[in-house]
Order: C-alpha cells, then sequence, then structure tokens
C-alpha cells in the first residue's frame, strides 16, 4: 500500500471526513439561512415603501385628481432613485413617470409583480429587474409604484460569494488538518507496529513507545507495555522452570548412565550385560531430548544471541554432509551436497548447524527405503544458495512428505505424525529447526517436493544483498 493510501485509510482520516462533511453541510444551510431572511426582509422593506407611496399618491388623486397625481409623479420620477413610477390612461398611455418599457400584460393585473423593466432614458437593451405594485385608480387610470431590485440581488451575489469562498477554505483547510492529523497517528502506529514485530521476533523486552502526552494511544501503550512486562514475568518463570526440570534431572540421569555403565564393565551374565546396554541407551535418548529443550529454550529466549558471528552457511552445509554421508549410504541413500558458492550468515554457528542437522536426520529417517519411501530412488539433496538478500539452506527428499494440513503442526513441540512411530525420535527436531531460524530473523519452510518434502531454513544473508539466483 502506498503512503498516501495507508493516510488515507486512518480512522484518524476519516473521522476527518465525517466531521468536514458535517460542518460543511451545516455551514451551508446556515448560509441559505442567512440568505432568504436577508431576501425576505429587503422584500418587506420594499413591500412597505411602496405601499406607503401608493396610499399617498392615491390620497393626492383623491383630492387633487389626476392633473395633481402627474405632477407629483413628474416630480418624483426626476429624483434619481431606485424607485420607479408610471400612470398610464385606462388605454395604457403614459402619462407621467420614469419607466420606459415593462413586460407585456404587465399593467393588467392589479397587485404585486416581480418585471423586467426599462428606464425611460435607459438605452435599449438594458433591462432590469425590479418588484412593483399596480393599482387601478378611479377613473381607470393606472398607477405602478416599485422599487428596483439590483440592491437585492447584489447582497445575495455577495453573501453566496462569501460562502463559497469560506466553504472552499474550510473543505482545503479541513483536508490539511486531516492530512496533519492522521500522519501524526499513523507515524506513532508505525512506531508502535515496528515495537510490536520485534516483540514477536521473540524479544519479549521491547516495549511500545510513549509519547507521555496521556492520550489514548499513550493509555494503550502504557497497558500493552503493563501487559508485556507481565508476558515477560511469566515467561521468565516457566522458562526457569523447564530449564530447571531439564538442568536438574539431566544431571541424575547422568549419573545413573555412568552407574550403568560401570555396571557393565563388570558384568559377564548375557541377560544382564543386555539389560544394561538397554537402559544406556534409553537414558542416551532421554539426555537427548534434554539437551533439545534446553537448546529450544536456548533458541527461543534470545539468549543465544550473544554468540552471533559471520560464518559461511555453505560450509555447514558441506560439513553436515560429510557428518550423515555414512549413516545415509548405511541406508541405501545417495546424500547430495550442492553448496558451491560462499553464503555468509551472522547469527549462532553451532545452532544452524544442528537444525540443518536436524533435518537431515529426518529426510534419512524418514524417506529412506527403510522409510518405505514410494518407488522413487532415495536421493536427498542438501543445498545451500542466495536467494537476494536471503541465504537457504534446503534438504529434499523423495520419501513420503508431509501432508498439507499437518504442516504447521509439526513443528510444535513433542509433534510426531502417525506414520513415523516406528523410527526413534522425540519431535525436537523441527521445533529447534524453527527456533533457530526465528532467532535469526529467518524462517523454517516445509514444501512439497513432488514427491517427498523439501525443508527450507531461509536466514537474512550477511552483507551486501546480491539479486536472485545468483549462486
Ligand atoms: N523428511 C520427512 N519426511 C516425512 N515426514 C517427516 C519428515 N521430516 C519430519 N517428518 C515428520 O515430522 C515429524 C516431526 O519431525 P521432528 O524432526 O520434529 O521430530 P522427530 O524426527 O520425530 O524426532 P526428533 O527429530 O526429535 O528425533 C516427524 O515425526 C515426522 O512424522
Ligand atoms: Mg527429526
Amino acid at each position: 500500500m502506498t503512503a498516501l493510501g495507508k493516510l488515507l485509510r486512518t480512522t484518524a482520516f476519516k473521522l476527518t471526513l465525517v466531521y468536514l462533511g458535517i460542518f460543511v453541510l451545516f455551514a451551508a444551510s446556515l448560509l441559505a439561512y442567512f440568505a432568504l431572511n436577508t431576501r425576505r426582509l429587503i422584500t418587506e422593506q420594499i413591500t412597505a415603501t411602496v405601499d406607503g407611496e401608493i396610499n399617498g399618491l392615491s390620497n393626492i388623486y383623491a383630492q387633487g385628481g389626476i392633473r395633481r397625481l402627474v405632477m407629483v409623479v413628474d416630480a418624483r420620477s426626476r429624483r434619481p432613485a431606485s424607485s420607479l413610477y408610471l400612470i398610464t390612461t385606462p388605454t395604457g398611455e403614459g402619462l407621467a413617470g420614469n419607466v420606459g418599457a415593462l413586460e407585456p400584460g404587465a399593467l393588467d393585473h392589479p397587485g404585486w409583480l416581480e418585471t423586467s423593466y426599462r428606464r425611460l432614458e435607459a438605452p435599449e437593451g438594458v433591462d432590469h429587474h425590479a418588484l412593483v405594485r399596480v393599482v387601478q385608480l378611479p377613473g381607470g387610470f393606472h398607477l405602478l409604484v416599485g422599487r428596483d431590485l439590483e440592491e437585492r440581488e447584489r447582497v445575495l451575489s455577495i453573501i453566496a460569494n462569501a460562502g463559497q469562498w469560506s466553504l472552499a477554505l474550510v473543505i482545503v483547510l479541513g483536508l490539511l488538518g486531516g492530512f496533519f492529523v492522521s500522519r501524526r497517528v499513523l507515524s506513532r502506529i508505525d512506531a508502535m507496529t515496528g515495537t510490536a514485530q520485534t516483540i514477536m521476533a521473540g524479544d519479549l523486552s521491547g516495549r511500545l513507545p510513549v509519547a507521555g502526552t496521556g492520550d489514548e494511544l499513550d493509555r494503550l501503550a502504557v497497558n500493552v507495555n503493563a501487559m508485556l512486562e507481565r508476558i515477560e514475568a511469566l515467561m521468565r518463570g516457566l522458562k526457569e522452570v523447564s530449564d530447571n526440570i531439564a538442568h536438574d534431572l539431566k544431571t541424575p540421569l547422568t549419573r545413573l548412565r555412568n552407574r550403568c555403565e560401570q555396571a557393565l564393565r563388570a558384568a559377564s551374565d548375557v541377560n544382564y550385560r543386555a539389560a544394561l546396554e538397554s537402559t544406556i541407551a534409553e537414558s542416551d535418548e532421554l539426555i537427548r531430548t534434554f539437551d533439545a529443550l534446553l537448546m529450544i529454550a536456548r533458541a527461543e529466549s534470545g539468549q543465544a544471541r550473544d554468540n552471533m558471528a559471520e560464518f559461511d552457511a555453505s560450509q555447514i552445509a558441506r560439513d553436515v554432509g560429510e557428518l550423515y554421508e555414512p549413516l545415509a549410504d548405511e541406508k541405501g541413500i545417495t546424500l547430495k551436497v550442492d553448496a558451491p558458492a560462499a553464503a555468509p550468515v551472522r547469527g549462532n554457528r553451532e545452532l544452524v548447524s544442528q537444525a540443518l542437522a536436524n533435518l537431515v536426520d529426518n529426510a534419512i529417517k524418514y524417506a529412506g527405503p527403510n522409510g518405505k519411501a514410494n518407488g522413487a530412488p532415495a536421493e536427498i539433496v542438501v543445498k545451500a544458495d542466495n536467494d537476494g538478500d536471503r541465504i537457504t539452506l534446503t534438504v529434499a527428499d523423495r520419501g513420503p512428505g508431509i501432508p498439507d494440513s499437518d504442516r504447521g503442526r509439526v513443528v510444535e513441540r513433542f509433534v510426531r505424525l502417525e506414520q513415523s512411530r516406528s523410527e526413534p525420535g522425540s519431535g525436537l527436531g523441527l521445533s529447534l529447526a524453527s527456533a533457530v531460524a526465528r532467532l535469526h530473523g529467518g524462517e523454517l519452510k516445509l514444501e512439497d517436493n513432488h514427491p517427498g518434502l523439501r525443508s527450507t531454513i531461509a536466514l537474512p544473508r550477511a552483507g551486501p544483498a546480491r539479486p536472485a539466483g545468483n549462486g
């Protein structure tokens, strides 16, 4: 997702949009209300003035007749104002006033009327709008009094203009504010996500950043940190207990084994010797399990990070291949090592070797002719490769493989599949390989080799990255 896309999808930005929408709606209704009321007020003022004037002029007509009325209207028409006057004969001939032209039929209907008109001295084609009242005087004369509406329209257009600009300003400022707030929130969330990722990688000592503003993000961070504190304490306790059990049982177990060995040296009875030998073998198996558990604990706790150094994973592939070749030969399996180029990794050499050895051990154990392979020639390929910024250590066999649905759980401790119960083992090999990969910031992948299993330990490459497939 692009940075902008991420920004636009934040809750902060969406909330800003909602608030902006509400505010714009509110501001628009306020402006509309204001404009409508102003228009009404101006119209009321015009009608009041016009009514007053019509009353006055009607009185003048009643007292002085048409001649007097024409004189008064004539005088008023000369004043440079927005007032309009017109007197016509019953047949429509103009007697006095300042109106040159009207909409046709405007004089026929007594009452209020909004009409376009032209002043007497105005040039042709310059029409204005006016609100006028027409009355019919006794005797059939028409009297028209009105006001030009230009002023009212100007006020309305000023309001509309101001409204447009202020709405545009509100939208721009609102969007900018939204961007700014979202960016701030996003950068804090990103910082939290980063910390959460290092915590998930096994570093339980990480804590979410607290800005100190006491806002909801801070409160969340403080609470999550408290939770992490508690989890870390619990994990430490659990680890100590399991480490102590493994450690404390290992010593008496080793002593027991040594005593059996001593007894074996002195024993001559065949049955007795066989019993002692199998006891020693069982003890060795138990000691190996404890060792594996302790090693996994070391890898998972991140303790093994202290022993990090740069080494060549290709060399490890060759060493492990050499180590397991006799065992493979014995089972009639071809073990091939393909590690031509240097594959520099920074990490714990001992743990990575053990992890790879576990994968090769599995391949030999489960995929050989004794492991009921599926007719394909029993071949195991151990490969070290550079894959961009990763180093991959792959072990591919031609055995029965692991079904898709089981690939998630076989990396858990003590999990063994039903089909492999006949082989010795405790179900800790893949757990260690996975813990070691995670310790180094990498991963263990189990894939189908069509047929067989292809297990890969992918680790970050030390030094500058190279393009994929190069070497
Ligand atoms: N190459 C493989 N082919 C088929 N099944 C496999 C293969 N590797 C592992 N498995 C299955 O995954 C299970 C877990 O493997 P893991 O290495 O963790 O334990 P294990 O080999 O049983 O015991 P351990 O490695 O502790 O001696 C195995 O019991 C087996 O069922
Ligand atoms: Mg194993």
